[in-house]
């Protein structure tokens, strides 16, 4: 009979806590949820802790909640957050094959992944993950994977995934307060990567961007492999911010009305059709006008995807993408964000919905829930289950191998 495995997924927001709990069958590519929790985000913003006790409330309140619906204590969990504590870039490690046969070992894999880590990080930082590219052996470039292979020179291209110390720590000790430990911690938009992209869009080459409320993270794949990742400062909680000051109306007015009456489409909407704030608020009581509120969020999605153009303009990236771009966060749900991103990115875009699921599948069919489920599923293709923090940040990153063997056809 096939193993089966129950992942918890933590994917810490800066506007909502999502918890997803799924069971994984060796080999079978599918997450069958058994549980989901979430609640309101308090006491933590773009995956820095401002205020532990609150952090902690809302995080327990999320817990409980996939506790009870799916019946299982949760112990120890993979988290996702997003935001500039986690930073990405490239590295190259080149080690000589020492040995009478020249014949490359996994150890010698995991010596050329170890000089790609050696590089000088500031002292607030931490290695989180490294993502192997391309391996050189020799003259021949883009092996995937040297182990057997005869030479007498490695050389590893990888993708650098880094932390802030001082941020994961306060991340570890909150969630200790909740009486859960940390399996793995991964870039949200890593994750999210894992649940709405197919293998042969990574292969063809596509981006993934995702929208959340205090930052928009974005990565890149070719042949397989993630070749950029960036995270960008703006989210949905700018377009908040905008609507309150354009229609001079509260955050908690501005949110509703960006949520029930928004989009990023003005050209569709009437100049009479108006919105009268009493019907949503009990402070507010003007009339504001949906067209004028579409061209404020319409100016701030419009900059999101030209920072978004930009980033691919610096990789080269820029219109040359075949399988386009995937969007996914919250943000995204926005009425005309796709035609608005493909006029912008001139590239096809689609929204990102959580693949590969069963089980209470209408609690995520949501690009919101894309970095939760993408947690599963990250846990279930590279990462054995494994304390990698408790106190102990230096463990970090310690299954590169094993991250960079399951990554192979
Ligand atoms: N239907 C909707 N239409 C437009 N925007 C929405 C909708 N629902 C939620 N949002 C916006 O999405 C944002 C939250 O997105 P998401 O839940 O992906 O972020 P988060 O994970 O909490 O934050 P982050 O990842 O940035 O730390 C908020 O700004 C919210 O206003
Ligand atoms: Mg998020």
């Amino acid at each position: 009979m096939a193993q089966q495995k129950i992942f918890t997924a933590l994917d810490i927001g800066s506007s909502r806590i999502r918890v997803v709990v799924g069971i994984v069958e060796d080999k079978r590519p599918i997450v069958n949820v058994i549980g989901v929790g979430s609640a309101p985000s308090s006491g933590i913003r773009r995956g820095v802790i401002s205020d532990m006790d609150e952090a902690v409330g809302c995080i327990s309140a999320a817990l409980e909640d996939a506790e009870r619906m799916s019946g299982e204590a949760i112990h120890r969990v993979f988290v996702s957050f997003s935001g500039p504590s986690i930073e990405t870039f490239d590295s190259r490690g080149v080690i000589a094959i020492s040995g009478n046969s020249s014949e490359i070992t996994e150890e010698d894999v995991d010596r050329v992944l170890d000089a790609a880590r050696a590089v000088s990080l500031p002292a607030n930082r931490v290695i989180l993950r490294t993502i192997p590219r391309s391996f050189s052996v020799d003259a021949q470039h883009h092996v995937k994977y040297p182990v057997g292979m005869s030479g007498i020179r490695l050389e590893v291209e990888a993708h650098i995934i880094a932390g802030q110390k001082s941020a994961i720590r306060n991340l570890e000790k909150c969630l200790y307060q909740t009486g859960v430990s940390i399996e793995e911690i991964v870039p949200s938009h890593l994750a999210a990567a894992e649940a709405v992209l197919d293998r042969k869009q990574k292969e063809l080459g596509v981006v993934v961007v995702e929208v959340g409320s205090g930052s928009t993270n974005m990565a890149v794949f070719e042949e397989g492999a993630v070749i950029y990742s960036c995270v960008l400062p703006i989210g949905g909680e700018h377009v908040t911010n905008d609507i309150a000051i354009g229609a001079r109306a509260a955050i908690d007015t501005a949110e509703k009305l960006k949520i029930e009456y928004g989009s990023c489409q003005p050209n569709d909407i009437a100049e009479r059709e108006e919105i009268d704030l009493t019907q949503i608020s009990r402070t507010d009581a003007h009339i504001v006008s949906k067209k004028q509120m579409a061209s404020i969020i319409e100016a701030r999605y419009h900059e999101i995807f030209l920072m978004v153009r930009d980033e691919l303009e610096r990789i080269d990236r820029a219109g040359s993408l075949p399988a386009g771009v995937v969007l996914c966060g919250s943000t995204v749900k926005m009425p005309g964000t796709v035609e608005l991103a493909r006029e912008v990115l001139q590239l096809p875009v689609q929204i990102g919905f959580p693949r590969d699921i069963e089980g209470i599948v209408d609690r995520v069919d949501d690009p919101g829930f894309a970095s939760a489920i993408g947690l599963i599923q990250f846990a279930q293709r590279y990462g054995a289950p494994r304390a990698l923090l408790n106190f102990n940040i230096g463990r970090i990153g310690d299954s590169v191998l094993e991250f960079f063997k399951r990554l192979l056809p």
